[in-house]
């Protein structure tokens, strides 16, 4: 009995140490969802977590500082470029939120995307955001230095079934009024969807199977054939008893 009290014990641990770590995370979202923007942006966060009766407000960090407010949104108007940086979110009932990273830019153009890390398979879409939404033509994509897409409005880029080949770095060109201008590069990542790595254990097996396989075929052909011969012989030997039986009754 005493020697399964530790093991008991160390399970009880465990189980009340899974219970602190299971306690559900807010999650900030962005309404529009690009990370990504340019001087005069708008942007909404949003603080998804469970709000008790008790206590519905919520707290918002930047760069690790707390920020005025306690609103499950919180808006930035006109951003700037001091607005850069990650933004996490906690309620009362929900622990702090993975870090979101807003990355402000100013420039006149930037590239856009959902999400910039896919599985194979998913899709990709890329925008070619202009500042203030001014009037862009003759916009090219381009990955790894290669043009991808031309338009002669400012059109979206998309992928619909990514592969790893499609990983690299993208940007997007235009004309505003008479300048010929950029956005900046970023990574786009896909990732090959992951295969389980077959045991040593699994090919001995599986060769050990084949081998029996192999040789069960090659015995099994040759009984056929002699099985065959045999037979073929011994209706050979009975039509000729026949015959010698017809000649002498
Ligand atoms: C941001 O919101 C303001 C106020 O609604 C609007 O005037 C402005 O055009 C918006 N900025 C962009 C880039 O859409
Ligand atoms: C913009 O500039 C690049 C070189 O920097 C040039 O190759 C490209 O043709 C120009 N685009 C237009 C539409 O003039």
């Amino acid at each position: 009995m005493c020697r399964l009290l530790p093991p008991v014990a160390l399970l009880l641990l465990t189980s009340a140490d899974t219970r602190a770590a299971d306690l559900p995370k807010a999650v900030v979202s962005l309404d529009p969802k690009w990370d990504r923007l340019l001087e005069k942006d708008n942007v909404t966060l949003q603080c998804r977590g469970a709000y008790p009766k008790e206590d519905n407000s919520t707290r918002w960090l930047h760069n690790g500082k707390p920020l005025p407010g306690q609103s499950s949104t919180y808006v930035i108007a006109d951003a700037r470029v001091k607005d850069s940086g990650n933004y996490s979110c906690q309620t009362a009932s929900f622990t702090l939120s993975d870090p979101v990273q807003l990355k402000v830019h100013a420039d006149w153009l930037v590239l856009q995307a959902a999400r910039w890390v896919l599985q194979e398979g998913e899709p990709l879409q890329l925008r070619c955001h202009s500042w203030k939404n001014i009037r862009v033509g003759k916009v090219q994509y381009f990955r790894n230095g290669r043009g991808q897409q031309f338009s002669h409005k400012n059109s979206e880029f998309h992928i619909q079934y990514t592969k790893r080949a499609h990983s690299g770095s993208y940007f997007c060109r235009g004309i505003i009024g008479k300048q010929n201008v950029s956005s900046e590069a970023v990574n786009v990542t896909v990732q090959g969807v992951a295969v389980p790595a077959v045991s040593p254990f699994l090919l001995l097996w599986q060769m050990a199977f084949c081998l029996v396989m192999g040789l069960l075929f090659a015995v099994d052909t040759r009984l056929y054939f002699s099985v065959q011969k045999e037979l073929r012989s011994s209706l050979r030997k009975k039509r000729n008893d026949k015959v010698t039986c017809g000649k002498n009754p």
